[in-house]
């Protein structure tokens, strides 16, 4: 399911970033900040060590914490719900759209109280949210956290007509660098950008203990950094990031032609007006365990994903949603099986998964 790049270019930037022995707090963390927030047209960007420590201090800059309540989706990765705990807030599970998969704007618009302070909205497995949540949480004077971990190099058109980069579409943007993403760094590695002002210097210092340039903590951070080497990765990998992207879409349409009219599989739709990162390829089928059957047997990864819905877990055995019924996050983690997208396919793999697809029959696996 995931193949990440690696190439004599990225292990030169490695090397020579260890050889320079400057291996924390220097010019590369510095640059990879820099080039990123260009590369979304955010205000700024501070490298950090992973996704889920960049949620946990876009809600900290925001001051989000006990008796405030964050809507957040329940189909997504564990940590975009967990670190609302983490600063003591409450997680306010909404369900997603049937069709694009990421929050429901008509569930938003349900669950605000007056304790809501905040949104975390997830572009989900590459596909930009509803650029409607933006507006949103802009009249209702809410903090939108964008989850963009899963986003790098997608696009979406806002309601003014302004088209934007993941990164550069909520308050906060959070990105993760795990080796499956669209982009990695060799190891662990996470972004937080921004696109408001007085956040700007505030996602930098939350990295490096909440201190400022003369070294006194003025606000409650901790040690959050990205290694030199992994930045100096990074800058390599954000240098091919559209090409990537562009090759993941050639092979996504590729995909999407092969399920046309297909009786049994469903191809992912694209929300209008947007560019997809199609970090995964989602196909919806009332079949899932037989088409993973039918990929295994011919050799082929597929990845079913949140099977169980966040509110549904262990962990959120208290929290008054426990047994809520959010039908579509219920019905999507029946339904959709991911299969291999990634840019690093060859031709022969991409034909292989095409006619796997096609060759796909209820019983055959059975
Ligand atoms: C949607 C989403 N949010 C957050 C994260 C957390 O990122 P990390 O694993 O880098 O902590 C991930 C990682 O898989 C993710 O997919």
């Amino acid at each position: 399911m995931a193949r990440p790049s690696w190439n004599d270019e990225m292990r030169s930037a490695a090397v020579a970033t260890l050889d320079s022995k400057q291996w924390v707090k220097g010019r590369q963390v510095q640059q990879f900040g820099k080039e990123f927030a260009e590369h979304c047209g955010a205000l700024n960007a501070a490298p950090c060590q992973n996704g889920s420590s960049a949620l946990w201090a876009a809600l900290k800059i925001a001051g989000i914490g006990p008796g405030d309540e964050v809507l957040v989706p329940s189909y997504t990765f564990i940590s975009t719900a967990t670190c609302i705990v983490l600063v003591g807030a409450k997680p306010v599970f909404v369900d997603v759209e049937d069709d694009y998969y990421c929050l429901d704007l008509n569930s938003v618009k349900q669950a605000l109280t007056s304790h809501t302070k905040a949104v975390i909205g997830v572009h989900l497995f590459g596909q930009p949210y509803d650029p409607r949540i933006v507006d949103f949480c802009k009249e209702n004077h809410l903090l939108l956290i964008e989850d963009a971990a899963q986003a790098h190099g997608a696009q979406q058109q806002m309601s003014d007509g302004e088209v934007r980069v993941a990164g550069a579409m909520g308050d906060v943007g959070c990105f993760s660098f795990f080796p499956s993403k669209n982009m990695a760094v060799g190891g662990e590695g996470g972004m937080l950008t921004t696109t408001r002002g007085e956040y700007s210097s505030r996602i930098q210092s939350i990295t490096n203990h909440g201190r400022t340039p003369n070294l006194e903590s003025i606000e409650l951070g901790s040690n959050l950094r990205m290694s030199e080497v992994a930045a100096a990765i990074g800058r390599k990998q954000l240098n091919h990031l559209e090409k990537w992207v562009n090759i993941r879409r050639k092979i996504a349409e590729q995909y999407t032609l092969a399920l046309h009219n297909h009786p049994l599989i469903a191809a992912p739709q694209v929300r209008q007006n947007g560019l997809h990162a199609w970090h995964q390829y989602c196909v919806q089928t009332d079949y899932p365990e037989a088409l993973q059957a039918h990929f295994d047997k011919l050799g082929i990864d597929s990845r079913r994903y949140y099977t169980v819905p966040i509110h549904q877990q262990q962990i959120f055995a208290n929290h008054p949603q426990h047994t809520k019924l959010l039908p579509n996050t219920e019905h999507l983690g029946k339904t959709l099986v991911a299969i291999p997208v990634m840019h690093e396919l060859t031709e022969e793999e991409i034909h292989r998964i095409i006619s796997a697809l096609k060759t796909f029959q209820v019983g055959s696996d059975l």
